[in-house]
C-alpha cells in the first residue's frame, strides 16, 4: 500500500491560494500540517483510512495511540459523537478553544477505525485558530490531527519546527506563524458521566472545574488509552533535569524567572505562566540545538509552580525528562 513519503514537502502560505492547495492535498488523501492555537497539527481526512494511516506512518507513531478529530463547529462534533449535558456545557463554554472532549462514538459516524484505534470513544476539538477554522470550513469534513512532530519528540509551534521534524514525510505545511497558546489542548474524558482529566493542557483545570462546579477526577489508574501511557514524550536529545538548583558550569538552563547570568533561555523572565507555556516547546527546540552545537549533555530546568498552566507545563517537562528506550 502506497502511503506516500518520502516526498517534497511544500510550505503553503496563509492565503486563499495556500488554503486551496492544502484542501486539494487533503482531498487527495495526503497529510498536511496546519497551525492551531495550541500547536501545529498534522492533518488528514479522518474518514479516509489510508489518509489516516499516512499520519501514523509520517510520525512513526505507535498504532494504539488514537488521534484527535478537529471539526469546525459543535454540530459537526455532535454528528460524530454522543453529547451529554456536561459535554454540552463544556463545549458551549470553551469551544472554539484548547479543549478536547473524549465522548462515546456515534454509530456509523463514518470515521476511519484507525482514528480511534478501535476504541468506543472519539476525541473531538473545535480549534480557535483562524487559519485552522478556514481550513476546516473549506475542507468541509473532519480532520484527524495529532501534533505535527515525529512520535516522542518535541511538539511544533512553528512551521519551521514542522519542517525540521517531518520534511520529506508529509505533503505540505500551512505556515501561520508561531502558535499562541504553545501547549496542546486539555483533554477531558466524559465517557461515563464522570468528567476526568486525561491530559492537562492549554485550558486551565481550574477554569474547567469552576464551570462544572465539581472537581475533575484524575484517572492515573484506569485503563484508558491516554497520552500518559507513553511516559517518555516531548523529548529533546540532551538530558533534561527538572527542579534543578545545582550550579553546573557545563550545563544549559531552561529558566523560569530571571536567568541572572546563567547560560540558556528563560521561559518567562517575569515568571508569567502564560508566557512560559507559549515559549516552552520553542525553547526546548532551541536549547536542544544549542546543546548539540556546544556538546552540552544536560539541560537544567528551574522549578515551575504547580498551578494554572503550570500543571500542563510540568506534565510536558516530566515526560520530556523521562527515561527513554533510544
Ligand atoms: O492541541 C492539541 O490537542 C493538538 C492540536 C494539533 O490540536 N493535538 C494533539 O494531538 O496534541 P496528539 O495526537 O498529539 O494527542 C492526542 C492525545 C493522544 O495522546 C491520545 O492518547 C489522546 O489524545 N486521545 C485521543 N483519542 C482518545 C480517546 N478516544 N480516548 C482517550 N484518549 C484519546
Ligand atoms: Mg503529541
Amino acid at each position: 500500500m502506497d502511503l506516500h513519503g518520502p516526498e517534497n514537502t511544500i510550505r503553503l502560505s496563509a492565503t486563499d491560494r495556500g488554503l486551496r492547495a492544502a484542501v486539494a492535498l487533503l482531498r487527495d488523501g495526503r497529510q498536511v500540517a496546519f497551525p492551531t492555537e495550541t500547536v501545529y497539527g498534522l492533518g488528514a481526512d479522518a474518514r479516509h483510512p489510508r489518509a489516516v494511516a499516512g499520519i501514523y506512518r509520517a510520525k512513526g507513531r505507535p498504532r494504539f495511540n488514537p488521534l484527535i478529530v478537529h471539526v469546525s463547529n459543535i454540530d459537526a462534533a455532535r454528528a460524530l459523537s454522543v453529547f451529554d449535558p456536561t459535554a454540552e456545557a463544556l463545549a458551549a463554554a470553551f469551544w472554539p478553544g484548547p479543549l478536547t472532549l473524549v465522548l462515546p462514538r456515534r454509530e456509523g459516524n463514518g470515521l476511519a477505525d484507525l482514528v480511534t484505534a478501535g476504541l468506543g470513544t472519539v476525541a473531538l476539538r473545535v480549534p480557535a485558530h483562524d487559519l485552522a477554522r478556514r481550513l476546516l470550513m473549506a475542507f468541509g469534513g473532519p480532520l484527524a490531527a495529532p501534533s505535527a512532530n515525529p512520535s516522542g519528540r518535541i511538539s511544533a509551534t512553528t512551521a519551521d519546527h514542522v519542517m525540521e521534524g517531518l520534511s520529506g514525510e508529509i505533503a505540505g505545511v500551512l505556515d501561520g506563524g508561531p502558535t499562541g497558546v504553545g501547549l496542546e489542548s486539555t483533554i477531558i474524558g466524559l465517557e461515563d458521566g464522570m468528567p476526568k482529566l486525561l491530559r492537562p493542557g492549554g485550558l486551565c483545570v481550574e477554569d474547567i472545574e469552576a464551570k462544572l462546579d465539581q472537581p475533575l477526577t484524575n484517572p492515573e489508574h484506569t485503563k484508558i488509552t491516554a497520552p500518559g501511557q507513553l511516559a517518555s514524550h516531548y523529548a529533546p536529545k540532551a538530558d533534561l533535569v527538572l527542579n534543578a538548583d545545582v550550579a553546573d558550569a557545563g550545563a544549559l538552563w531552561l529558566g523560569f524567572g530571571p536567568l541572572n547570568g546563567r547560560r540558556g533561555l528563560s521561559l518567562s523572565p517575569t515568571s508569567d505562566l502564560t508566557e512560559a507555556a507559549t515559549a516552552l516547546f520553542g525553547h526546548l527546540h532551541e536549547l536542544d540545538r544549542m546543546a548539540g552545537e556546544s556538546g552540552v549533555q544536560r539541560i537544567l530546568v528551574d522549578p515551575i509552580p504547580m498551578q494554572g498552566l503550570g500543571r500542563a507545563i510540568n506534565d510536558r517537562l516530566t515526560r520530556a525528562a523521562a527515561p527513554r528506550d533510544s
